[in-house]
């Protein structure tokens, strides 16, 4: 398993300027997997994400619906798998073409179905810090960071997190 990236952030803004950065450098057919509790910041980070993909408009938790498209420089599938009852709903969702699709996956609260996952996934979590707008996250990748399709955007998230004071 690659070495984990540990970044602290201090406000939503940085949590959503790191998303930018991961919207920016995203490639076709890349998934990005999203854990933590309740209000800890996916929602802020995928925002960020959009407006790094140039998806024009607020982009809304879709906890309701499950699954929300976007249009950007490459089309985000916004998933919140919180209502999720077992992971077999996620294929009835047609996730698993998403997944092999070339659009950029977003799933929040992803640890309700790993199974159904790349390994080479960009694995972020995001927890709760040590005051009310802080935030730790954690980013590592399934497979070790240098055969990572993620490499080069870990580099520039590490850089990015030490300039920001993160
Ligand atoms: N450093 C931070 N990073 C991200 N969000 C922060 C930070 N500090 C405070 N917040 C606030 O925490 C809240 C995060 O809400 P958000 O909807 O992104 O969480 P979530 O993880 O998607 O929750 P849910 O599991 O309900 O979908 C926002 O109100 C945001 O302004
Ligand atoms: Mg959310």
């Amino acid at each position: 398993m690659a070495e984990p990236l540990h970044i602290v952030s201090p406000g939503p803004e940085i949590t959503q300027s790191l998303g930018r950065t991961i919207g920016e450098q995203a490639s076709a057919g890349d998934v990005i997997l999203l854990t933590g509790p309740l209000g800890a910041g996916k929602t802020c980070l995928t925002q960020g994400i959009a407006l790094g993909l140039g998806v024009e408009g607020y982009v809304r938790s879709p906890t309701f619906v499950l699954m929300t498209r976007h249009k950007g420089r490459l089309t985000l599938h916004h998933v919140d798998l919180y209502r999720m009852g077992s992971p077999a709903e996620a294929w009835d969702l047609g996730l698993d073409e998403q997944l092999l699709g070339e659009g950029l996956c977003v799933i929040e609260w992803a640890d309700r179905a790993w199974e159904i996952f790349p390994e080479d996934c960009l694995q972020i979590d995001l927890d709760y810090g040590a005051d009310a707008e802080q935030r730790t996250i954690t980013v590592e990748t399934g497979v070790e960071r240098s055969d990572s399709r993620f490499r080069d955007l870990l580099l520039l998230l590490a850089k990015q997190s030490a300039i920001s004071g993160a």
